[in-house]
This record gives C-alpha cells, structure tokens and sequence, in this order.
C-alpha cells in the first residue's frame, strides 16, 4: 500500500474517524475546522499533514506528520513527528499502523529525517514492539504563593506577533547544552499558541484560555510565559526569561495570578529546563509526564537531558 497525503473527502472520512478521540470538546465542524486552520499557519502549511493509506474509497489508516528541525547531541538533525495514529475500527487488527509507520519512517529518511518521535496514548509497549524506545520526561507542578504586595512591578504585557523572534531567542537559550531539542523559530512558536488558541476560540466559551505575557525590558521582551487553563488544569506551556535566575520568569506567573484572585490558578503544571527555578515560586519533586515520549533511531541515552515544551506537544 501506497502512503499518500489525505485531504477533501477522505480527509472528512478521517476527522469523522478521529473525532471521537480527539474532538477535545469541540463539535464535529468546529474540529473539522480546528484540523483545516492549523495546515494553513506558516509553520503547518510546509510541515504539517495527514498521511495515510487508501483502499477504494476508504482510508483505511492515517496519521499527523510533522517535520521538525531539531538539534540531537549539538549536530543540526531532522525530525519526523507522528502523530493521531488511528486505524478504523472496521480495518484494525491487520497490522495496518505498523505498515503506515514504516512507510512514514521510510518517506521521513528520504525527507532527511534521522529521527522518528511519538507521544504513546496506549502506552509504551505497542511502539517498544516497532522499535521505538521510551525517553523519560518529568514534570513539575509549580505554586505560586500569595504575596501581600499583590502583582508586581514589572512591565507586563500581552505579547503580539512582534515579540515572536525575541521570544523564540529567549527560548533556545535552553536548547544549547541540550541532547535533544527543537528549533524553535518564532513560526514553530506561533504555531503552537495558535493551534491553542484556536481550540479555545472554537470550543464553548470559557472552557480554555490561552495567554501569553512578556516582561519587558527597553521595548524588547525580556521573558515571556505561555499560560493555558482547560479541563487538564492549567499548564505554563512554555517560558524564558534573559535572567538565568528566572526571577522574571516567576514576577509573570505572580502578575497571571494576581490579575484574578478569583480564579484560583495558583498551581501550573510545567516542564523546566534543568537549574530554572524562579525565586518567587515553590516547585513540587519532578513526576512522570503523563503522556509517553518515544524516539526512534535516535542516539539518546536517558537520562540525557531533553527540551521538550508543552507548547509543542502533538
Ligand atoms: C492502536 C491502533 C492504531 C492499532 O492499529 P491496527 O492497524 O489495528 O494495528 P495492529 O494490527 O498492530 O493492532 C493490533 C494491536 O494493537 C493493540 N492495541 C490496540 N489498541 C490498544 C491500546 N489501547 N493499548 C495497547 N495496545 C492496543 C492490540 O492489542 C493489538 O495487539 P496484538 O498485535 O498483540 O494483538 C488502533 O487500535 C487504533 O486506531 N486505536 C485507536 C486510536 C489510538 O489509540 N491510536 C494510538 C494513539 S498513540
């Protein structure tokens, strides 16, 4: 079977297919929508599509593919992301998802892809059999206390497109010492708050949220946090700050919260970069992120340390 990009009708027959899973609280036509909108930012018009395998009139197994830029052991590399694997109900059993990975795997190496990186929902056990390997990410919540003072005196912000390259900088001063990481240019960025941003907007009102403030610093942004609220809790998406300490960091998460004490968002889940600890905050011991990183082909040994953003999970 021939792996083809799906779109028009079989794409319909897949959103209808996917729904179910990954309608996220949105209708059927708001996901339809949602889908549509994200292949049409900057950033997913060239690296993102739905791939699969059509028999007749059927697609008979599908998925998302990404194509990342990405940085693995300091040497520049290409990143294949799969994501949204689904085989019908009517088609499942024939080792159809193993056979549309493989062929995703062989069409990412004649893409320049040396690495193949997933987020398991069924667990690891399923990918370890197609060669995929576990990469262990932890998480931490972080807790923002009550201070007298109430927000603080730095320059806040609402960011707008124009602080996507200082925020995109900002953020791969994480990346440097990395074993694996993203780059993240300020169009893979705004992908990521768009995609959120639009779920929120088409979804019903008041169900999720999605905020980004910088701190400034001379007209430039000098940290930034990307705050998202949803049934999952809130989570800091992603953050920087030109302070190692993170101090900026943390005088953000004090003004998000302060803004509307009614709200009770004082506690974050979040991933840090390892040594960022902003002094206004209380981090809980680092767990298990809930969803399952796997890799394959790649030359991560854990515990390397990674860089993986919430604001880029698929
Ligand atoms: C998982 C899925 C893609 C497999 O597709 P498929 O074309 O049937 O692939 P296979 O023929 O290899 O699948 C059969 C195997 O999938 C395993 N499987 C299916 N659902 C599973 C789940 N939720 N957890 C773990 N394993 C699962 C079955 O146990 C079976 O294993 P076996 O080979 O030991 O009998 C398909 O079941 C599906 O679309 N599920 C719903 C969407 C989903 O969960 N996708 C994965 C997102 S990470």
């Amino acid at each position: 079977m021939e792996l083809r990009e799906i779109d028009g009708p079989l794409l319909e027959q897949v959103l209808d297919d996917t729904y179910d899973l990954w309608g996220d609280g949105l209708s059927r036509k708001a996901y339809g929508l949602w889908n549509l909108a994200q292949m049409k930012t900057t950033w997913g018009k060239s690296n993102l599509a739905r791939v699969g395998f059509v028999e007749g009139d059927r697609v008979v197994a599908s998925a998302k593919r990404y194509l990342f830029d990405g940085v693995i052991g300091g040497q520049p590399a290409r990143v294949l992301g799969i994501g949204a694997v689904l085989t019908p109900e009517s088609h499942r059993g024939q080792g159809l998802a193993p056979k549309l990975i493989e062929a995703m795997i062989a069409d990412g190496e004649a893409r320049g892809c040396t690495v193949a990186l997933l987020f398991s929902e069924i667990g690891a056990d399923y990918y370890t059999r197609l060669g995929f390997t576990v990469v262990p990410r932890r998480m931490v919540t972080i807790d923002v206390p009550r201070t007298r003072r109430g927000a603080p005196a730095t320059m806040v912000r609402a960011a707008d497109p124009l602080d996507l390259p200082e925020i995109s900088a900002l953020s791969m001063t994480y990346a440097h010492d990395a074993s694996f990481a993203l780059i993240r240019t300020p169009d893979l960025i705004d992908f990521g708050i768009t995609r959120r941003r639009l779920r929120a907007g088409l979804g019903p009102a008041g169900l999720r949220q999605v905020e980004v403030f910088v701190a400034e610093e001379g007209y430039r942004a000098a940290a930034f946090i990307i705050v998202s609220r949803g049934p999952e809790g809130v989570v800091l998406e992603d953050c920087g700050d030109r302070d190692p300490s993170g101090a900026r960091i943390g005088a953000l998460l004090e003004a998000y919260v302060e803004r509307d004490p009614s709200q009770g968002d004082r506690t974050l889940r979040a991933w840090l970069p390892p040594g960022l600890h902003p002094p206004q905050v209380h981090l809980s011991a680092p767990f298990d992120a809930p969803e399952v990183m796997m890799v394959r082909h790649l030359p991560i040994r854990p515990p390397a340390h990674q860089v993986w953003w919430p604001l880029d999970m698929f």
